[in-house]
């Protein structure tokens, strides 16, 4: 992958804002190789099909390469890591770290970094000579004050709309919609036909769609400029968008909301919902888990308004300060970041490789297209909110809190206002 990409850095350095001190210090940590080395704890959210899948076929490969390292895997249950990062919140602040976790590339890893959880690894990039493996707005958004902070091991697309090109044809529906505006019509034909036009998932991926709805509507710059302040979120073109949100989530079946994102994407194979807005772990559930045949049991195309670019986010390990099983811990970052372990991962998990080595065949069907629109140098790159890319914790929290009360009133102009007025307070 050619991905060192001018795009990548100019949006990710715009919308992330991520503060680089460029040249770094050439120093590097010391591996410690500490603690004991019998076994190595590893904490992320993936436990559902899908993403079961892709983590177990990283866990083999670590264990052939470690057969003397015991794997706990410390997974907790529940999509985009609602309840696992609780349970890790309560655990770092209780001085039990696992000896890794999971943590999103860009702010939500700054949080992390600015409170002090996690250690620079710039001695493992040196060993492993990955700098030059990595995109460099990759490397920017996992960066701060010249330290690199994490392994990312994927790159995860957000802006997609997943359909059984059966339904649509039974709807009689040509093709899926490139606006919302359309998207909105369709919903008529589907309602007369007793079809549900979009299934959702719980709060968490309530707001996956609402960014993506934001982003169809407002365009890549002013997208981008919700999270860097350049956006005013109460201005009426914004409220506009967010009335649009609301008009989507009148037609989907928000009342019955699934529990999780596969039951949601369950309804779309069924064919009792039409559509679905969820990133592309979708992939991986429906062709590794499902076992359906892309193009023919479910298709993809980028969310309606964002044809042409990338809603990124990338899922990366940490070395937490005290792992118990420091030695051991790195050995699994080494896994995360070789080409083994990305190509075995990756393909499951229904993601692209992080590095730009990576074996480009692997990567079939839907996979494909999404590594050729990665590598496209036209394509344009944005940042995730609720993968963590473009607000750090305390903000994200704060959009949370706000996204909860406009469930229940739906007053738009409200919910914008909230989430400017914490943006001043601690989302700069
Ligand atoms: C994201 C994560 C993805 C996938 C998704 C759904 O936050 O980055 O890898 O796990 O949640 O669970």
């Amino acid at each position: 992958m050619r991905r060192s990409g001018r795009g990548f850095l100019a949006v990710t350095m715009a919308a992330v804002l991520i503060a680089v001190s460029a040249c770094g210090d050439d120093k590097q940590e010391p591996s410690t190789g500490g603690g004991d080395n019998s076994k190595v704890e590893v904490f992320s959210w993936w436990t559902g099909p899908g993403e079961e899948e892709g983590l177990q076929a990283m866990i083999e490969d670590f264990k052939k390469k470690n057969s003397g390292i015991e794997f706990i895997n410390a997974a907790v249950a529940g999509g985009s890591g609602t309840q696992a990062r609780q349970v890790l919140t309560t655990r770092l602040q209780a001085n039990n770290p696992p000896d890794s976790y999971q943590v999103h590339a860009g702010k939500e890893l700054q949080s992390d970094i600015a409170d002090g959880k996690v250690e620079p690894v710039d001695f493992l990039y040196e060993k492993e000579g990955w700098k030059d493996k990595l995109p460099k707005g990759l490397l920017e958004a996992i960066t701060v004050d010249g330290k690199i902070y994490s392994v990312p091991v994927n790159i995860h697309r957000s802006n997609l709309l997943w359909f059984n090109p059966k339904t649509l044809q039974t709807a009689g529906i040509s093709a899926p919609p490139k606006t919302w505006s359309e998207f909105l019509t369709q919903a008529e034909t589907l309602k007369a036909k007793k079809i549900t036009a979009l299934s959702i998932g719980p709060a968490w991926a309530q707001m996956h769609l609402m960014e993506n709805v934001l982003l169809g509507e407002l365009g890549v710059d002013k997208y981008n400029g919700l999270w860097n302040g350049s956006t005013d979120w109460a201005a009426p073109e914004v409220v506009a968008a967010l009335d649009t949100f609301k008009k989507v989530l009148e037609v989907s079946d928000v009342k019955s909301a699934a529990a999780d994102w596969q039951p949601a994407l369950d309804k779309v194979i069924a064919g009792t919902a039409a559509y679905n807005v969820m990133g592309d772990w979708a992939a991986g559930y429906l062709s590794s888990a499902k076992k359906l045949k892309y193009k023919e049991g479910f298709d993809a195309i980028a969310s309606p308004g964002s044809e042409g670019v990338y809603n990124f986010l990338s899922d990366s390990f940490t070395l937490p300060k005290n792992a118990p099983h420091r030695g051991a811990a790195e050995k699994w970052l080494v896994e995360c970041g070789s080409v083994d372990g990305q190509d075995l991962f990756n393909p499951q998990k229904g993601s692209v490789p992080a590095r730009t080595d990576a074996d480009k065949a692997k990567y079939k069907d839907y996979l494909a297209t999404a590594l050729a629109d990665w590598q496209n140098p036209n394509t344009k790159i944005v940042g995730s909110l609720v993968h963590g890319v473009v607000a750090n914790n305390a903000w994200k929290s704060e959009i949370e809190t706000a996204f909860g009360l406009y469930a229940q009133n739906r007053d738009s102009a409200k919910f914008a206002q909230a989430v400017k007025t914490s943006y001043e307070s601690v989302g700069k």
